[in-house]
This record gives structure tokens, C-alpha cells and sequence, in this order.
């Protein structure tokens, strides 16, 4: 699936335009989006970046970042996604940078979405649910999230950039992906779920020889 990532993160830049701030997620497919960017790098005026390591390796090619106080709203955001289903609705979050990649996704107007074929799902909920939960509430979400019908896991070892925690959501069906994510932000101590459906992805490419754009 590596020849597919990069494939699909190349064709991102066709979106580009010069001058701009270009919004940049988190993960390997979003690596090879990176070392794209640094071909053309003198034609943006910098980035905003979603996680540490997205940082690192953006600066490591000196490419700017900014925060995204300074940016203001962005034209362009290009990340991957963990699941993807028919209507652009995502689970993301398997790289922990779920509540950055989310901020910058609704300071968007367009999310271009670079995925390999293997995320492409007709129903969300394979890839467990990653949900980032502040740590004193990891008791009373767990609780929450079985009551949803899911069976939460502690992701053993990892703190995100914020400090907080990831339960990762198995054995859900994601029919209503809209309604779960609401549900789900509402319970005290959630701090993102990493369903991103009522604002998914705009636009999605599919790395094959020739990405697919849908
Ligand atoms: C990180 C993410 C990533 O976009 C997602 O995990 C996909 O990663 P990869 O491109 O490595 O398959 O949501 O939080």
C-alpha cells in the first residue's frame, strides 16, 4: 500500500495554489504529501501542521509553519483518514492526532482527503473508533461508549500531543455516522471522537496508477 499513499498524496498537489497557507494532517500517507510539498515549497507561503511529528518533518524540509491563530481560516487541507465510506465520512485518528487534524479541518474550506484503496468502506467501524479523552474522565467514557454498543481499549503507552488519552472504540456499525459523533461529543471528558462526518472529507484520492478524485 505504499506505492498507493504516495500516489495519492502526489496528486494532492495539483491542489495548491501558489501563495497559499496549505493545512497539513498527520500520518505515512501525509509523509509522502510532505516530501511532495518540499518540491514546490517556494510556491506556498507556509503551513499549518496537525500534530509534532507532522512539524518535524515539515520543518526538517524548510517548509514554514504557522500557527493557525496567525493563519487564520485555510483554502486547503490535505490529510489522510482510516476509514473512508461512500459519503466522504472518515474515522481518523490512528496516528492520536485526531483533535488538531479536526480544528484545522473545520478552519477549511476544502479537506482533500489521500487515501489507499484498502480505506475505502461501504459502512464505517472496522478500524476502531478513536476517541481522545482527558484522563480523570477515562472511567465514566469508557462507561458511556460500551453503553453505545462499542467495546473500548486503552491505547497502551500513548499520550497525545495534548496530553490526554486515546480509548480506541472496537465493534461498532457506523451506520449513522452523524448522530454517533454528536452523541459521542457530548459525554463529559471526551475531548474529540474521530469520526469526522459532519465534516468530512470534500473531495477524496484514491491512490491507484491513476489516483482516482471522487
Ligand atoms: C492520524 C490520522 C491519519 O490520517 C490516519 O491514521 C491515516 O494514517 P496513514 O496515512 O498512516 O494510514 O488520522 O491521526
Amino acid at each position: 500500500m505504499t506505492e498507493a499513499k504516495r500516489r495519492a498524496a502526489e496528486k494532492a498537489i495539483d491542489f495548491i495554489e501558489d501563495g497559499m497557507i496549505v493545512g497539513v494532517g498527520t500520518g505515512s500517507t501525509v509523509a509522502y504529501f510532505i516530501d511532495a510539498l518540499a518540491d514546490i515549497k517556494h510556491r506556498i507561503a507556509g503551513t499549518v501542521s496537525s500534530s509534532v511529528d507532522s512539524t518535524k518533518k515539515l520543518k526538517a524540509h524548510g517548509i514554514p509553519v504557522l500557527e493557525l491563530n496567525e493563519s487564520g481560516p485555510l483554502q486547503l487541507y490535505v490529510d489522510g483518514a482510516d476509514e473512508c465510506d461512500p459519503k466522504k465520512n472518515l474515522i481518523k485518528g490512528g496516528g492520536g492526532a485526531l483533535t488538531r487534524e479536526k480544528i484545522i479541518a473545520e478552519a477549511s474550506d476544502t479537506y482533500v482527503c489521500i487515501i489507499d484503496p484498502s480505506k475505502r468502506v461501504p459502512v464505517l467501524g472496522t478500524f476502531p473508533l478513536p476517541v481522545e479523552v482527558i484522563p480523570m474522565g477515562l472511567a465514566l467514557v469508557g462507561g458511556v461508549l460500551t453503553q453505545l454498543g462499542g467495546n473500548p481499549v486503552l491505547r497502551e503507552g500513548f499520550v497525545t500531543d495534548n496530553g490526554n488519552l486515546i480509548l480506541d472504540v472496537h465493534g461498532l456499525q457506523i451506520t449513522d455516522p452523524v448522530m454517533l459523533e454528536q452523541a459521542i461529543n457530548q459525554v463529559p471528558g471526551v475531548v474529540t471522537v474521530g469520526l469526522f462526518a459532519r465534516r468530512g472529507a470534500d473531495i477524496v484520492i484514491e491512490g491507484h496508477e491513476n489516483p482516482e478524485v471522487w
